[in-house]
């Protein structure tokens, strides 16, 4: 306490008086001309604290508190300061005025009720126990304020700030009021104490009056003139400052600024204490759910929160998180609004992808199509506020799905249009390919092989060329080309197999010669089959070539029917099927160590069995013996050639059990005769019948014995026999 005081006893201290025009409404007009403002601004600067309204018109009530205490004067407080950048004094402040009684609009009757401008003159006041004052609300609510008493009930007044209102005012006459200030400047220059003009509301400056003001001042004495604005907060402290270096001479001296370069550096620091606030709350807030009151609390220990509420006020402060918060907010429902019109698209795909079904439908009539549809909820919510960004479905957790009242705005619409535009597009462009596909069809200038660049013309000018791109075209044309390039080469294989004889003069396992293709390509040249694939002579010379081939080495790799070839189907058949007794007989049969003779019937009308027993015979030892791998057997055969119901041709006799048959033919004839003598036989004997006996087939095709009919009909017949008779 003992330092604070000490310290407290070296700051200056200066009792400073704020007057000017006051009195009733007839004197001063409908307001007063900004004392308490001005006095308010420089005592508790804070945007806050400063309030605009401090009538003067009480209660008798009122009028007798102990904050007006019965005095036409008020006791503003002390304020610790360093002023126009000087070492820190202390100024005590009153203001002079009038109090008006609020029944009789005539002044409160006090205990030294003189004419103001003598009041206001007075350098010695005293008001005992009389208490600071804050606002107009404090009045009668005495003890919810801070209850400041003025020193010692007493105040010596150094200097006087003598207050001009310089703005248009309300039912006052300037020139009045300039008449009042020059008499109650007399009655202060009395007092001999320092004087300094203020201009008040300069914000609403009228012209002649400041030049008047400034004339005034000029004429008496050269008083100093300092241009203020309480409500702006411009000024204010150079005021009083300048009366404070005239009431002590030794502080420094300040400099007077014009009102207008002062607002100007005014604004700017509001500004920047602005930007800085605003940077601050996009900080500290990042979701529109947040309140002011936790986030002012939050805010509170930073310096940019400080300086922006000190300079214009916490109400302003908590409108520009309201604006950023508000903000957040439309930021966050654009993104959800983003979200679900990009899902609409899909939503609309999915759920109705028919054109057919909602053709003629417009965006309000679809709706209720989409509602009865079983994904609906899948992809739609219907919310039974709407519309969703008004209601707090911006905050729910279902952000997945759309809600449905999103339909009904015009984005939605226009999207709506946009599936059943690409709906119709896609129609129009299946339409188009079918059209291109069935022009090719119908083409007589799309040949096989033909390149597309050169076939290309032919569309240029048709309807279909403008709604589909290059590469699906050629992919449509490459598609046919491949399709006419197959038939045409099925085709001409026909024709190759049509003109068979062309191919037997041929050498075995000799390329043909030149001549013979040319040969071969004269007889056939005359066909349309060949000239189909005239622009594909390399791939129409190969199947010549792959075609002699097969006709000298017939297998089923090289069979044109392939994979349709009998050889391969019966092969598929046979695998499909359970082995039959006799296969496993034949094959126990050989593996069996134990055996060493084969009995084979051999099978083949006119001469062709006697034929092939003499040939194998030939092949055998001296004794009648025939190796199979290594291993000798005592060969048995029994040709037979007639019929085999008599028994001189029957299949087994008594001496005779036979392994196995081999069945041979060259013929049609001697294919039936083949197959009629099994089934003859198998009719017979149910036991060892020639069905249970492993069967071989054989054609038996001589040079220049075709007998008319051609090889390739008779390994035909040939394969269909063995796949009956599973041989
Ligand atoms: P009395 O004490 O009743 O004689 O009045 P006063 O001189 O104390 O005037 P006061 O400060 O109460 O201001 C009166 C009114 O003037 C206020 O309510 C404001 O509306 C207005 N006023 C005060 N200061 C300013 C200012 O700087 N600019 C503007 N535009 N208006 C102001
Ligand atoms: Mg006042």
């Amino acid at each position: 306490m003992m330092m604070a005081r000490k310290q407290d006893a070296r700051i200056p201290t200066y009792n400073i008086s704020v007057v000017g025009l006051s009195g009733t409404e007839k004197e001063k007009g409908q307001c007063g001309v900004g004392k308490s403002c001005l006095c308010n601004r420089f005592v508790r600067p804070s945007a806050d604290e400063f309030h605009l309204d401090h009538t003067s018109v009480l209660s008798t009530s009122d009028f007798g508190g102990r904050v007006v205490n019965n005095d036409h004067f008020l006791y503003w407080g002390e304020v610790v300061r360093s002023l126009e950048e000087c070492s820190e004094c202390r100024a005590h402040v009153v203001e002079q005025t009038e109090f008006i009684d609020d029944q009789t609009f005539q002044p409160h009757r006090s205990t030294a009720l003189q004419p103001y401008i003598k009041r206001a003159a007075a350098t010695k006041l005293a008001s005992a126990e009389k208490l600071m004052y804050f606002c107009t609300d404090q009045l009668g609510l005495e003890q919810d304020f801070e209850q400041k008493q003025m020193p010692d009930g007493k105040l010596l007044v150094d200097g006087f700030l003598l207050c001009i209102d310089v703005s248009r005012g309300m039912n006052r006459n300037f020139d009045e009021q300039l008449k009042f200030v020059s008499n109650l400047y007399n009655q202060l220059a009395k007092t001999k104490k320092p004087i300094v003009v203020v201009l008040t509301k300069c914000d609403e400056g009228v012209e002649r009056y400041i030049r008047d003001a400034h004339a005034f001042a000029l004429s008496k004495k050269n008083l100093q003139v300092v241009e203020t604005s309480a409500r702006s907060n411009v000024n204010v402290d150079l005021a009083f400052g300048t009366l404070v270096q005239l009431v002590d001479k030794s502080r420094g001296k300040t400099k007077i600024i014009p009102y207008f370069e002062a607002l100007k550096q005014q604004s700017q620091q509001i500004a920047a204490a602005k930007d800085k606030y605003e940077w601050l709350v996009s900080r500290v807030v990042k979701s529109h759910n947040e309140t002011w009151a936790a986030v002012s609390r939050k805010m509170q220990p930073a310096p940019e929160y400080q300086d922006y509420v000190y300079l214009e006020g916490t109400p302003k402060a908590k409108k520009l998180f309201l604006q950023h918060v508000q903000r957040l907010k439309q930021e966050h429902i654009e993104r959800r609004r983003r979200t679900y019109l990009a899902l609409l698209p899909q939503a609309l795909e999915a759920l109705v992808p028919n054109l057919d079904e909602i053709d003629h439908l417009s965006c309000s009539k679809v709706q209720r199509l989409l509602e009865g549809k079983g994904d609906f909820s899948k992809w739609f919510v219907v919310l039974e506020e709407t519309p969703w960004d008004a209601t707090s479905h911006i905050d729910s957790a279902d952000a997945e799905r759309i809600p449905f009242d999103v339909m009904e705005t015009p984005a939605a619409e226009q999207l709506y249009e946009a599936h059943l535009e690409r709906l119709r597009n896609e129609r129009k462009r299946a339409e188009m390919r079918r059209a291109f596909q069935e022009n090719l069809e119908a083409s007589p200038f799309v040949t096989p092989g033909k390149p597309w660049e050169e076939a290309r013309s032919f569309i240029m000018n048709e309807d279909f060329y403008m709604w589909l791109e290059e590469p699906v075209y050629m992919d449509i044309y490459g598609k046919h080309q491949k399709r006419i390039i197959e038939r045409a080469k099925e085709e001409f294989q026909e024709l190759l197999l049509e003109y068979s004889e062309l191919f037997y003069e041929l050498e075995l396992d000799a390329k043909p010669s030149k001549e013979k293709m040319g040969v071969i390509q004269e007889v056939l040249g005359e066909e349309q089959r060949f000239k189909a694939l005239q622009k594909l002579q390399a791939e129409r010379d190969a199947l010549i070539l792959k075609h002699i081939h097969f006709v000298y080495h017939p297998t089923k790799e090289t069979c044109p029917s392939c994979p349709l070839c009998v050889d391969s189907r019966v092969e598929q058949l046979l695998g499909s099927r359970a082995a039959r007794p006799a296969e496993r007989n034949q094959k126990n049969f050989l593996s069996d160590p134990n055996v060493d003779r084969i009995n084979l019937v051999i099978l083949g009308k006119d001469g062709l069995a006697r034929e092939l027993a003499n040939e194998i015979r030939a092949l055998c030892t001296n004794d009648d013996k025939y190796v199979i791998e290594g291993k000798m057997y005592e060969l048995s055969l029994r040709p037979i050639e007639g019929n085999v119901r008599l028994p001189v041709n029957a299949f087994q006799t008594p001496t005779f059990q036979p392994h196995g048959c081999l069945c041979l033919y060259n013929s049609k004839e001697s294919l039936s005769y083949v197959v009629e003598s099994i089934e003859k036989s198998a009719a017979g004997r149910r036991e060892n019948h020639p069905a249970h006996l492993p069967l071989t087939l054989m054609l038996v095709n001589k040079r220049g014995d075709a007998g008319g009919e051609t090889l390739h009909s008779l390994v035909q017949q040939g394969q269909q026999i063995a796949g009956k008779l599973q041989c």
